[in-house]
């Protein structure tokens, strides 16, 4: 892709179809990342990620090495993750303690956890020079917005732009629904992620997520499985571990589904309402980077790696003051549904491999959002689906990559 036709990325966008260069362009993916993942606000991790002073998690925002670190003020500060000296990372390991500061490797600079240069080594020889050790342009520099919404933590790196609770709008009944479930109103991370990676355009995870067509093909066969295995010990026992259920529920038929309903909104999130009937209201993405399923108490951060790689972060939190069984029936979910290891995500990873491959040949120009289009109901710019198969939330998605592309806030 020339430069000069990343001028007009509308034109890839029409409204039931989009170009397939908009998946597996790499130039467009660096637009992306300038005007999309550097601009808005990024899920960054829970605040319990780092209860202790010194404790630390890094992470990628977009193109950007990010730490998120607590300082002995007690406040969480998210910083570049790179030293001011020549610019190594700071920080090497995923999450830890540091102590105090974070210690360069490579030359031994030291910066305090809230980013300030604490000390150079041999700090004779730089007399004369413009070094000069108070000024912020030698401390590990902040993002440039940090807030968080219920132990949330989320950075802008941009200054300009809505507040966090103005990005969220509606669909920060996400953190509300799963905190509210907690008797002590409060959640708690499990100390450590799934990660996949996998090998297809960040976008393509993006619409998987809120794409009720999929599931009774995709999943029907370990959903099969699992229902004969279900309905043979009930047989034998008259009850079945709810687990298999877990898996069986997949064999729903499409015409369910469509009884499910999303909700779009300008930004680009959406809510499923109606999903797996656990409550009226099942909040799911937040669009470009965030899917939660608050019934579940989970969540799925989305950090794209390459125009054709993206790592998914999926996250288990636990309900404060809630009795055990209740967190390991969602461990239950967690484990058998959403871990890399189990058939359903395998299944997905699969179609997301072949999606990226398929896209990137020069078998066709156009993807297809045709389903329902133009069937949907829309009042305030908030868009509708009648039908739960309606693509209505991947048309969604393409209007709001449409407004940050061409540099709206
Ligand atoms: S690059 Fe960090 S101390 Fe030299
Ligand atoms: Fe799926």
């Amino acid at each position: 892709m020339m430069q000069d036709n990343l001028r007009d990325l509308g034109r890839f966008i029409e409204p039931d179809r989009v170009h397939h260069s908009v998946y597996t362009d790499a130039a467009i993916f660096e637009r992306e990342m300038a005007t999309i993942f550097h601009k808005v606000w990024t899920y960054v991790g829970h605040e319990t990620q780092v209860p202790k002073p010194g404790d630390y998690h890094t992470l990628q925002i977009g193109r950007q090495p990010m730490v998120m670190v607590r300082h002995s003020d007690n406040k969480v500060y998210v910083l570049y993750n790179r030293c001011a000296h020549r610019g190594a990372m700071v920080c090497g390991a995923l999450r830890g303690n540091t102590g105090n500061t974070f210690t360069c490797s490579y030359h031994s600079w030291q910066y305090r956890t809230d980013g300030t240069l604490e000390s150079i080594p041999l700090p004779k020889g730089y007399e004369g020079t413009r070094l000069s050790p108070g000024s912020p342009e030698f401390n590990l520099k902040r993002a440039a917005r940090v807030d968080r919404y219920r132990g949330f933590v989320f950075a802008s790196l941009a200054a300009e732009g809505p507040s966090l609770l103005e990005y969220l709008g509606d669909a920060k009944i996400a953190f509300d629904d799963m905190c509210n479930r907690a008797p002590e109103g409060e959640v708690e991370v499990v100390p450590n992620c799934f990660r996949v990676i996998q090998h297809s355009n960040w976008k393509i995870f993006l619409e998987n997520q809120l794409d009720a067509l999929h599931p009774s093909v995709t999943h029907e066969s370990t959903g099969r499985a699992a229902l004969e295995v279900e309905h043979d010990i009930e047989k034998r026992n008259g009850k079945a571990p709810l687990d298999y259920h877990y898996l069986s529920a997949f064999t729903t038929p499409f015409h369910k589904w469509d009884t499910v309903q999303t909700v779009n909104y300008p930004n680009g999130h959406c809510i499923l309402q109606g999903y797996m009937g656990l409550r009226p209201q099942d909040p799911d993405t937040l669009y470009p980077g965030l899917s939660v399923q608050s019934p579940l108490q989970q969540l799925r951060a989305v950090r794209p790696l390459s125009v054709d790689r993206t790592l998914t972060e999926i996250w288990h939190f636990r309900l404060k003051g809630a009795p055990e069984a209740i967190y390991r029936r969602a461990l239950g979910y967690y484990n058998l549904v959403n871990s890399p290891s189990t058939m359903v995500n395998a299944d997905d990873l699969e179609n997301f491999w072949r999606c990226h491959q398929g896209l990137a040949s020069e078998g066709g120009d156009w993807v297809s959002f045709h389903r329902h289009a133009g069937q949907d109901d829309e009042k305030d710019g908030v868009i509708m689906s009648r039908w739960g198969t309606s693509e209505a939330p991947m048309r969604n998605q393409f209007r709001a990559w449409t407004h940050y592309v061409a540099g709206g806030r």
